[in-house]
């Protein structure tokens, strides 16, 4: 509705004006209560340009707009204010009807690349990274849905320095990887560093494990080989319990054909250069960024350079987003600094998208210190409180245990990825475990919630129609509501902010159940009909949150 605004409002001013060609700066808002349902700052632009007032050239646009989807225009101060039609809002009405999912779906012939989740291998799956693969999933569905191309990465960390601390552990202690869980690696991890605290040669001897690695050292490579495989058999159960699936798994280790390359070719450029035995890459306003160690290994560093560009030759984006924690921007900043220093980027634009950490009362989450929560525990807790009150539910009378489980399953999920999209990503989040499956309120299982009334409503009766009758006030408020859809998931992707996605489907969803309370349904078509185009929306918001819906609640 918004784009359709914009259209309106610039066809008038082409009529007063039709050499304008520079519409930079038009922004069609929406507004408050009194000021029209959206305000354009449109008769600035033109004022501007011409030399005369605002106000006057406000008057003459509004003279020009001749449209059924506008019923009244003002001016106040040299803005418009708009105000639509009833027929604007049954007309957008009848396409959510029509089109259904397809409702606000664009073709634009795009791609982007999403690098999300990255896990560290040998470690459990953290609630850090939770983060990061929800948000990351979330940007992909919208993006997807506005007509790009997505390719989801996961850059897995299975290379480094780390590598060498552990399996050099595992040996000093006389273990088989085999015989090892995730748990028992991590432990392992953390006691290296706990004893090198005493010994600090012991970080020398990590070194040499990795270099052994890098070398392709038999028995290096096979103990590895096993401890990333049963990473990720334990990192696939969660991704099936999160409904998430990501298009590669490409990790730090893809990229170690491809390095040496890299560093050529950064040398060659000049971009790199030595400093005390190790190549660098300088910056004016940033710490410089490490290549090749001083013992020719290469960084974590390397390993993201070599992936951009190998992005950028296999998928051609348009676009990458980079959804990482906060506490990498630095190391993001100096990439692509690097990217452009390379002159690979050209019509790409690189994007990080920082969430905020995760914190415990005690400090910053850290595996090294043995501090942090497991996911698995999270999700464990959360799919019990669901099924403890789907229990107690009336609806449980009706359903066998399996049946239950997995709408737990699809709740207690739901409630923690809405917690955590709920949230401005940028900020920070102290871990509750009681705020993290939250599941009343604002909240994904009421969101769900919602979604199944409106079902049963619809199971009910077929009979929905856009009819001649006039909206009420109550009616009105939830189809406005409705079609911001389209300007929502337009502020949601140019701002990589799924929350925006959130907040909104809470206030349709809020809505909407005040308007079941105080309106009868069944039996007014046209309220069926708002209903159904509630359902609609919601369903997809909750799809863009990578949210399911349960078919029974
Ligand atoms: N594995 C890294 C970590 O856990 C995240 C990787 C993010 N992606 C990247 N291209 N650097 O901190």
């Amino acid at each position: 509705m918004k784009k359709k605004i914009e259209r309106i409002l610039r066809e008038a001013t082409e009529e007063i004006c039709p050499t304008i060609d520079d519409w930079g700066e038009v922004k069609v808002e929406r507004s408050g209560k009194n000021h029209g349902d959206y305000a354009s700052n449109i008769a600035f632009l033109l004022a501007k340009k011409e030399g005369k007032n605002p106000e006057n050239i406000a008057k003459e646009i509004k003279k020009k707009i001749k449209s059924e989807l506008v019923s009244k225009v003002e001016v106040k101060n040299g803005f418009l204010n708009v105000f639509l039609s009833e027929n604007a809002l049954k007309e957008e009405l009848s396409e959510v009807l029509r089109e259904k999912d397809d409702y606000g779906k664009d073709i634009c012939g795009k791609t982007l690349v999403v690098d999300y989740s990255s896990p560290n291998i040998a470690k459990s799956f953290g609630v850090g990274h939770l983060r990061s693969t929800i948000i990351g999933q979330s940007l992909y569905n919208i993006y997807e849905h506005l007509g790009w191309k997505g390719v989801g990465i996961n850059h897995l960390g299975d290379w480094g320095t780390q590598y060498g601390k552990l399996l050099y552990q595992i040996k000093k202690e006389g273990k088989n990887p085999e015989d090892l869980s995730i748990g028992e690696l991590e432990e392992l991890y953390v006691r290296f560093h706990r004893e090198a605290e005493d010994s600090p040669e012991m970080e020398e001897e990590g070194r040499k494990w990795f270099a052994k690695l890098e070398r392709g050292d038999k028995e290096a490579r096979k103990m590895w080989e096993v401890c990333r495989k049963k990473s990720l058999e334990e990192f696939q159960k969660i991704y099936d319990d999160l409904e998430i699936e990501i298009d590669y798994v490409l990790g730090e280790s893809f990229y170690e054909d491809k390095l040496s390359a890299v560093i050529r070719e950064a040398k060659e450029k000049r971009v790199a250069k030595k400093s005390k035995g190790a190549l660098v890459i300088d910056f004016d306003d940033m710490p410089s960024a490490m290549i090749l160690k001083s013992d020719g290994s290469t960084t974590y560093f390397t390993r993201d350079l070599a992936a951009a560009k190998y992005r950028l030759e296999e998928f051609s984006p348009d676009k990458l987003i980079y959804e990482i924690g906060a506490d990498q921007t630095l190391h993001m900043k100096q990439l692509f600094a690097t990217v452009e220093k390379m002159g690979w980027a050209k019509k790409a634009k690189f994007v990080h998208v920082p969430h905020g950490m995760f914190r415990l009362k005690e400090g910053k989450f850290s595996t090294r210190r043995g501090r942090t929560v497991y996911l698995e525990e999270v999700l464990a807790l959360a799919k019990k409180k669901a099924e403890e009150i789907i229990k107690n539910s009336a609806t449980a009378k009706n359903i066998s245990p399996k049946e239950r489980r997995e709408i737990a399953r699809i709740v207690g999920i739901g409630a923690v990825k809405y917690n955590d999209l709920k949230r401005y990503h940028k900020r920070d989040v102290l871990f509750d475990w009681d705020r993290i499956v939250t599941l009343k309120g604002d909240s994904g299982p009421y969101l769900q919630y919602t979604c199944v009334r409106c079902k049963s409503i619809l199971e009910k009766t077929k009979r929905h129609d856009v009819t001649a009758e006039k909206l009420d006030e109550e009616e009105r408020k939830i189809v406005k509501r409705i079609i911001q859809f389209n300007e929502t998931v337009d502020a949601a992707a140019s701002s990589y902010s799924p929350n925006l996605i959130a907040e909104y489907a809470f206030r349709l969803a809020k809505e909407f159940n005040y308007f079941y309370d105080s309106c009868p349904i069944l039996g007014n078509k046209q309220r069926v009909a708002i209903t159904e185009a509630t359902l609609i929306i919601l369903t997809r918001c909750l799809h863009l949150l990578t949210i399911s819906v349960p078919t029974k609640m």
